[in-house]
């Protein structure tokens, strides 16, 4: 079995390269200084198509696979993650989830204006008590007939900040345990959403992540995803695609940071010569090779796993945890390739090491993502994921 990157899929990761070279790159140590959120970067962003990649076109998407996606999601993380993590949850976790399980009239009045940018969605999960341990939920939804009346509080909210559409995931019925869990679109305009104040992060400093708090915000019936009780298994499948995403972050990361010190050290010069030519330096560089390159076979493999209607739940949680340790580790190598100069906001690759970070957290920690595999080899009897394309790379 071949996998070859056709022309669409080339053409995408080449103006994803563009865009962040010479959009992103001029103005990213600033906005991370500053914590200023990208606004002009994204309106960009949603006009150039990266914010309903996958989406279908009728519903205003850019019709691509996955695997463009995460072409284009590792060239823009090369360069500024707080703007990838804004493509990777509008896309794989808002756009998906609505389009995979809402209802034409959900999709028509919300996906329609998500999938181009107008409006950006945010997924709230994650609660001061529910982290890892999802099925805890402590914010509720009461059905009240016409409507649910929703209360709690989420933290950790990527674009909490600036997002018009929430998906909220509340408990409705707690006797049920998993199957009382329910998914609903909400407007943060409604009365009683409240927004707490930006986050001070180690990285991905300019995106705007918040804790949310709804007090007795009405939510019409017509805007629960899915059948009473799907909630829960609403968000595992939404993140399933999510950590592909992240994945494909984490392999920009590691790519970003090599490809800045393998430049960086044909230009240094130490002992007479360019440090490239000395082997200490050399060795380092191969190992970041390596790693990013079985990193990337795994992205790849995931996402183009999800394009041919597979199982990914493993090949996505596999390729997460290894290339968020890949891009942690050798983020942290090419701060030492560039010695002092690395410790510096200007050469770039201290905030690829801080960015790095939040790859082993958010979307399931490493720890989850090895709960998830280990699982499906327990249960499932998965030894292995029987498939490994041949990738030919363009
Ligand atoms: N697809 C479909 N169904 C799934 C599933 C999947 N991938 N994983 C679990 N389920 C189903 C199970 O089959 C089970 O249903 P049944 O009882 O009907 O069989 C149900 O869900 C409960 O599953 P478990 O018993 O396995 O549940 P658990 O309590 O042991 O938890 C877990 C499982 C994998 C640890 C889960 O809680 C988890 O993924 N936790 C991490 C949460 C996470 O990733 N949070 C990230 C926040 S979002 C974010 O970061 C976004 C951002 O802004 C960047």
């Amino acid at each position: 079995m071949t996998f070859e990157l056709n022309e669409e899929q080339l053409a995408v990761k080449e103006a994803a390269r563009d865009f962040a070279q010479n959009v992103l790159k001029p103005g990213v140590i600033e906005r991370d200084k500053t914590m200023t959120y990208p606004k002009e970067e994204v309106r960009q962003m949603g006009e150039l198509g990266f914010l309903g990649m996958m989406v279908d076109p009728r519903y205003g998407g850019g019709g691509m696979d996955t695997v463009s996606y995460v072409l284009a999601m590792e060239e823009l993380s090369k360069v500024d993650n707080s703007c990838s993590v804004i493509v990777s949850v509008n896309n794989s976790l808002v756009c998906w989830g609505l389009e995979t399980f809402g209802t034409e009239a959900q999709k028509e009045k919300y996906l329609t204006k998500i999938a181009t940018g107008e409006w950006i969605g945010a997924f709230c999960l994650s609660e001061p008590e529910a982290g890892s341990d999802a099925t805890s939920q402590q914010t509720t939804a009461v059905d009240m007939g016409d409507h649910y009346l929703l209360n709690g509080t989420k933290n950790w909210i990527t674009s909490g900040g600036t997002s018009k559409v929430h998906l909220v995931i509340a408990q409705t019925d707690r006797e049920k345990g998993h199957r009382g869990i329910n998914a609903f679109i909400v407007e943060t305009d409604w009365d009683g959403v409240a927004i707490g104040a930006k986050e001070d992060k180690l990285g991905i400093r300019s995106s705007d992540t918040h804790t949310i708090m709804y007090s007795d915000v009405k939510v019409p019936k017509e805007n629960r995803i899915g059948e009473d009780g799907f909630g829960f298994k609403f968000a595992m499948k939404t993140l399933g695609g999510g950590r592909i995403g992240i994945a494909a972050q984490a392999l920009g990361i590691a790519s970003g940071a090599y490809e800045l010190a393998v430049a960086y050290s044909q230009e240094r010069k130490a002992f007479g010569k360019p440090i490239s030519q000395h082997q200490a330096i050399a060795f380092k560089l191969a190992d970041m090779a390596t790693d990013i390159e079985a990193a990337r076979l795994l992205v790849y493999r995931a996402a183009w796993m999800k394009d041919q209607g597979m199982d990914y739940t493993s090949a996505g949680s596999m390729a997460k945890v290894f290339a968020s340790e890949v891009a942690m580790k050798h983020s942290v190598e090419a701060v030492q390739v560039h010695g002092g100069y690395g410790f510096v906001k200007e050469y770039h690759v201290e905030r690829l090491m801080r960015d790095a970070k939040i790859t082993q957290i958010y979307e399931g920690t490493s720890e989850i993502q090895r709960m998830v595999i280990s699982r499906q080899i327990l249960k499932k009897g998965e030894l292995y994921v029987p498939v490994t394309p041949t990738l030919a790379h363009g």
